[in-house]
């Protein structure tokens, strides 16, 4: 293998946020080592799919539609499917033949500011995450409802309002959590963000056959903008980032929702206990971070009698794609990396310790489904080939948090990894494969990659060559159902 440059890194990962167009049901066939049988189950992923509209290009990958991969494992054969979530806005695009909404972060309307100003009608892309709960295959986008699809085939069936509960807002987040066990069974825990002056934040609560146990609405002083929560048996606990927003260059259609955001540097941060238990108290903790902004965290659990725990990827500012930038000529070096901080929170004395604990720019933490909200040992990112500064990440990075050691898989020089997803083989923590998607940007191909938890070091245990690419994407989730018949 030869050396990649600087400016080769970046033409190559270019490569992946091109569109995938086409609609595809086969067979994997291509397939370097072997895949293990015990694997069993679907792998679904979600993400931004389309990054133009008739050639007119949208302008933040986050505004691009949701397209959903099934990917599933069956005795040693693996299935690859993927589908386009058909929201009203996609249907309404595709067949006008130009782009019709403005995208939370950046994209606009043809004809300037003046054919943008006062249009606040969102487009429900769908492709944040996808997760199958209580029989229910449902597309997540954070502003808006679910779309629920056929898991056997992707196709979309409609926007889904979870049984009619989502109120007082339409919105439900894109990171629901599992909690494993609540007196023996797992429960599926999530919340929507209706933001404003006060910012109302509604918990939900269902149970293994998607019913509704708990709902509660908390109306929080101030903006906020949250993307993700840390659970544990008692809380959900959110991080209120000190993030302006100023509305007015939005309304007048100069620029997008998500760019009329601002740090206000040297403001606390407000960490929300939010009970889960409807009936207990609110606490809220104020300390002044380091490093300011948030979209995901690792995990949470309660240390002691007294402390929280929580460990989160953490950034120096809020990564704003400016409206005369493009997305994909953008700088690495100049935004800042997403590093994993812990945080060790004291409910009594309302002190907050925070420590670096991977310094290496990560993203997309993920751990064995068992530790949710539970003490645990390791986790799993996306991380930089280089130990220091900004870089796209090319190699999936194993932290065990006992040790406060690291070590690493990487796709370097030419390939750039995805979400990693833990499915579980045992109860021992680390024991399980590690699935992620990997572009290739020599083939400009995608390949599903899959390593053994126990040690990422001996590298892929198979490596499945699509016959395509598949864009960057953003969450996914695994379920051991194989659903329906697959042709090739
Ligand atoms: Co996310």
């Amino acid at each position: 293998m030869q050396a990649n440059t600087q400016t080769n890194i970046h033409e190559d990962w270019r490569g992946g946020y091109e569109s995938l167009l086409q609609e595809y049901d086969y067979w994997i066939d291509e397939i370097e080592g072997e895949v293990p049988r015990e694997l069993h189950g679907t792998l679904f992923r979600n993400g931004p799919g389309l990054f133009e509209i008739n050639g007119q290009p949208i302008h933040h990958p986050f505004d691009g539609d949701g397209m959903v991969c099934a990917i599933t494992f069956d005795n040693g054969r693996v299935h690859f499917r993927n589908r386009f979530v058909r929201t009203e806005g996609f249907l309404a695009e595709q067949q006008a033949g130009r782009i019709l909404y403005r995208g939370v972060f950046g994209t606009q309307r043809s004809g300037g500011w003046l054919n943008n100003m006062l249009d606040l009608s969102l487009k429900n892309i769908a492709n944040t995450n996808v997760v199958y709960w209580g029989e229910k295959l449902l597309a997540l986008w954070e502003a808006g409802k679910p779309h629920r699809l056929d898991p056997a085939t992707l196709e979309t069936l409609g926007a889904d309002d979870m049984g009619g509960i989502l109120s007082p807002g339409p919105e439900f987040a894109a990171h629901p959590h599992v909690d494993p066990d609540v007196n023996g069974s797992p429960h599926l825990v999530s919340f929507g963000v209706h933001p404003g002056l006060s910012t109302v934040i509604t918990l939900y609560e269902f149970d293994q056959s998607g019913d509704l146990l708990k709902r509660h609405a908390y109306r929080i002083p101030g903006f906020a903008f949250v993307h993700d929560y840390a659970l544990t048996p008692e809380h959900c606990i959110f991080f209120q980032n000190p993030v302006d927003y100023n509305p007015l260059p939005y309304l007048a259609g100069w620029c997008a929702a998500g760019q009329c955001l601002k740090l206000r540097r040297n403001a606390p941060t407000n960490i929300l206990l939010l009970p889960r238990d409807p009936d207990g108290p609110v606490e809220t903790v104020s300390f002044q971070m380091a490093s300011i902004f948030i979209f995901h965290h690792a995990n949470a659990f309660v240390q002691g009698e007294e402390e929280i725990v929580v460990d989160s990827v953490c950034y120096d500012d809020f990564p704003v794609i400016e409206p005369d930038q493009d997305f994909r000529e953008i700088e690495f070096s100049s935004y800042p990396p997403g590093r994993l901080w812990r945080f060790t929170i004291n409910r009594r004395t309302k002190q907050v310790d925070a420590q670096i604990i991977e310094s290496r720019s990560c993203e997309f933490p993920a751990i064995h489904p068992s530790h949710e909200g539970r003490p645990y040992r390791y986790v799993f990112l996306i991380g930089a080939e280089q130990t220091e500064g900004n870089a796209p990440h090319q190699a999936i990075i194993k932290r065990d948090l006992a040790e406060g050691t690291s070590h690493l898989w990487s796709a370097a020089p030419r390939g750039f990894v995805g979400e990693p997803i833990f499915v579980p083989r045992s109860e021992q923590e680390d024991d399980g494969w590690v699935l992620t998607l990997v572009y290739d940007a020599e083939h400009h191909r995608s390949d599903v990659v899959i390593l053994d938890g126990r040690d990422l070091t001996k590298g892929p245990l198979a490596r499945l060559h699509l016959k395509h690419h598949v864009p960057y994407g953003l969450h996914g989730s695994f379920v051991p159902q194989v659903f329906g018949e697959r042709k090739a």
